[in-house]
């Protein structure tokens, strides 16, 4: 987010905290630990963790 330039609240940076937590409303995230700090139901309903997802396409997220 940082990084497009955008002001997003982030704390611990590494997938635990979830205050960064975001819904995907357009596009795909993709991750690098295989299992990041969201159930699987929240990875169903959109739900992301941008501190640690790298967009796989153009994505557009809302605050979680
Ligand atoms: S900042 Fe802690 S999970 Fe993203």
């Amino acid at each position: 987010m940082a990084q497009a330039g955008v002001d997003w609240p982030v704390s611990c940076r590494n997938g635990t905290c979830r205050t960064c937590l975001a819904r995907l409303t357009e596009g795909t995230v993709v991750y690098d630990v295989p299992w990041p700090g969201l159930s699987l139901e929240e990875k169903r309903d959109g739900y992301c963790l941008p501190c640690i997802a790298r967009p796989a396409s153009d994505i557009t997220v809302l605050p979680g």
